[in-house]
C-alpha cells in the first residue's frame, strides 16, 4: 500500500500479491450506545452502481445508518448524508457514477453540512482516489470495500469533527458476520456466500478492487437461508464474483453442490445463484440444480469470447470446445433450461476471424439473455497494458453485430413460449395500468400480464399470448 499523508492508497500491484494467509472471520461488529443517538432527525440517501454485490452491500450501509438512527430519504435531495456505492468494471461505468457526484455539488453549496461519501470498487482504485480527492471537494467521505462496518466511526468524525475522512483497503482476508442489513426487498433477497475474486481475468478489475476470495462458512449461510424463509421471502439468490469456486478458500474444504443442495432442503420456494465461471462448474452441480425444482432452471454461464487464442490471453482457462461441452451437459441434463451470458468484443488484436468464432458459440447456444460490452482497459491489469491494433469503429460494429445476432435468436425462443402457461412472481402493477402486473418465470423471463388483485410476491399461473426480445406478454389464468 502506499502511504500518503493521512491515507493509505490502493496500490494495485499490491493487491496482485496474494498472500495465503488465513481468514479472519468477525462475529464482533457493534455499534456504540451514543452512536446510536447519532443520525436522530437526519435522512440518508444511498446511489448504488454495478453488479448485485454493490446492491447487497448498499443493504449492509443502509443498515448500519439504520442503526445510527438515521432515515432513510428517496432523494438525495434534502438528505443529510448521501452515499455513492461504484462500479469500476467498465470506464463508462466511472463516468456516470463522476456524472453524479458532479451534480450533488449544487446540494453541497445549498448545505455545507452536507456529507457525501463515496464508497464501493471506484475507491479502491488508485488513480480515482486522486481524482476524487482533488477535483471533488464536495466528497467528505471515501471509503473502500473492505470498509464498510467501519463506516460509524467515519460518519462521527465526518460530523462532529468536521474531518474530511478517507479509508480504503484494511486487511485482505475478512469475513464481517454480523453486520447489519436493511433488505430493499420484501419478497426477493441476495445471500453473499463468498468475497472477492482470484481468478484474475486479465481484463478485469474485480480481484484488486474486492480483494481476495473469502467463502462464508456454510452454517451462516444456512442460518440466513433459513431466517430468510421464516421471514416469508420467497425468492433468494446466492452471490459471489465465482460462487462454484465456493470453499476453494477454506480449510476444510466444502464445495458449492453440497451448499446448493444444502440450501434447497430449506424449502425457500425459488433459489437462484450468480455468477458462474465455466472453469469449475461441476457435473455434480448440474445433477442438484436438476434434482431440486425450488433450484430454478436458469444458468449465466459467462462465455467472453468463442476463440480459444482469445481466450487464452484472457486468462480464462476453457476452451471453446469445454465450454460447448459444458454448455450441452447442462442443456441435457436440466429440463426447460435457460442459459444466459457475458461477452466483451474487441478485446486487444481480435480479429475479424477470432470475433466469428464468437458468433458461432452465440449461433450454436441460443442464449436467452446476454450481456455484451466492448472490451475497456482498466488500470492496472495486464489486458490494459497489451498494444491494440483493432480501432473503436469495427469494435463498435462488431458489438452491433453479436447484439443482433443474438437478439433475434433469443426473440425465436421467446417465441416458442407462446400458447403456454408459466408461474410467474409477481413483482408489482405496472407504474402506468394497475391491471397489468410484472413479474418473472423460473427461467428468469420478465412478464407482463393482465390481472387482478395480485400482490407482490404472488405466484400466479400466465397463459403467454405474445413474445418479445426482452419479455412475454400474458394473460392471468
Ligand atoms: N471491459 C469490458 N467488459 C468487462 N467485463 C469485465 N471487465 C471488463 C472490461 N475490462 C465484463 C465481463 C464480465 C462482466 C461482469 O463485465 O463480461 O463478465
Ligand atoms: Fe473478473 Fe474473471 Fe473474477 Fe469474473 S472470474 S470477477 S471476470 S476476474
Amino acid at each position: 500500500m502506499k502511504q500518503k499523508p493521512g491515507w493509505v492508497l490502493p496500490d494495485l500491484k499490491e493487491a496482485q500479491k496474494r498472500t495465503a494467509n488465513t481468514i479472519d472471520r468477525i462475529d464482533t461488529f457493534t455499534i456504540p450506545e451514543a452512536a446510536r443517538m447519532m443520525g436522530r432527525g437526519k435522512t440518508y440517501f444511498i446511489s448504488t452502481y454495478g453488479c448485485q454485490a454493490n446492491e447487497r452491500d448498499s443493504e449492509t450501509l443502509a443498515g448500519i445508518l439504520d442503526e445510527l438512527g438515521f432515515t432513510p430519504n428517496e432523494t438525495a435531495e434534502g438528505s443529510d448524508v448521501i452515499i455513492i456505492n461504484t462500479c469500476a468494471i467498465r470506464q463508462n461505468a466511472e463516468e456516470k457514477v463522476l456524472g453524479e457526484i458532479g451534480n450533488f455539488k449544487r446540494l453541497y453549496h445549498e448545505n455545507k453540512d452536507l456529507i457525501i461519501g463515496v464508497c464501493g470498487c471506484m475507491a479502491q482504485e488508485e488513480g480515482l482516489v486522486e481524482t476524487l480527492l482533488t477535483k471533488y471537494p464536495q466528497v467528505r467521505l471515501l471509503f473502500g470495500t473492505h470498509n464498510i462496518q467501519e463506516l460509524p466511526s467515519m460518519l462521527y468524525s465526518c460530523m462532529f469533527e468536521g474531518k474530511k475522512v478517507v479509508k480504503i483497503y484494511s486487511k485482505e482476508g475478512e469475513v464481517y458476520e454480523n453486520l447489519p442489513v436493511h433488505r430493499f426487498g420484501t419478497f426477493k433477497a441476495w445471500v453473499n456466500i463468498m468475497y472477492g475474486c482470484d481468478k484474475f481475468c486479465t481484463y478485469c478489475i474485480v480481484p484488486y478492487t474486492r480483494g481476495k476470495q473469502r467463502s462464508r462458512k456454510m452454517s451462516e449461510i444456512l442460518k440466513e437461508v433459513q431466517q430468510l424463509k421464516d421471514e416469508g421471502y420467497k425468492e433468494i439468490t446466492l452471490l459471489g464474483q465465482n460462487v462454484n469456486a465456493y470453499g476453494k478458500d477454506m480449510d476444510n474444504e466444502q464445495d458449492f453442490a453440497t451448499l446448493l443442495e444444502e440450501v434447497a432442503k430449506i424449502g425457500i420456494p425459488r433459489v437462484r445463484f450468480t455468477t458462474s465461471h465455466p472453469w469449475d462448474f461441476s457435473e455434480q452441480m448440474i445433477d442438484i440444480i436438476a434434482k431440486y425444482d425450488n433450484i430454478m432452471p436458469f444458468i449465466h454461464l459467462p462465455l467472453q469470447s468463442g476463440d480459444d487464442d482469445v481466450l487464452k490471453l484472457m486468462g480464462r482457462r476453457y476452451t471453446k470446445e469445454s465450454y460447448l461441452a459444458l454448455y450441452d451437459k447442462i442443456i441435457n441434463t436440466i429440463p426447460n433450461v435457460a442459459v444466459s451470458t457475458d461477452i466483451i468484443v474487441g478485446f486487444p488484436n481480435e480479429t475479424d476471424e477470432q470475433f466469428e468464432h464468437t458468433l458461432d458459440v452465440v449461433r450454436y447456444c441460443k442464449y436467452d439473455n446476454a450481456f455484451t460490452f466492448i472490451f475497456s482497459a482498466r488500470p492496472g491489469t495486464p489486458a490494459s497494458r497489451m498494444h491494440d491494433s483493432i480501432d473503436m469503429e469495427t469494435k463498435r460494429k462488431r458489438l452491433a453485430t453479436l447484439n443482433k445476432t443474438w437478439n433475434d435468436l433469443a426473440l425465436e425462443k421467446n417465441k416458442a413460449y407462446i400458447g403456454r402457461t408459466v408461474t410467474v412472481l409477481v413483482d408489482g402493477p405496472s407504474k402506468k395500468d394497475e391491471n397489468v402486473y410484472s413479474g418473472y418465470t423460473d427461467t428468469q423471463k420478465l412478464v407482463n400480464f393482465k390481472g387482478e388483485n395480485l400482490q407482490a410476491g404472488d405466484f400466479v399461473e400466465v397463459k403467454i399470448l405474445d413474445a418479445k426480445t426482452f419479455s412475454l406478454d400474458g394473460v392471468a389464468v
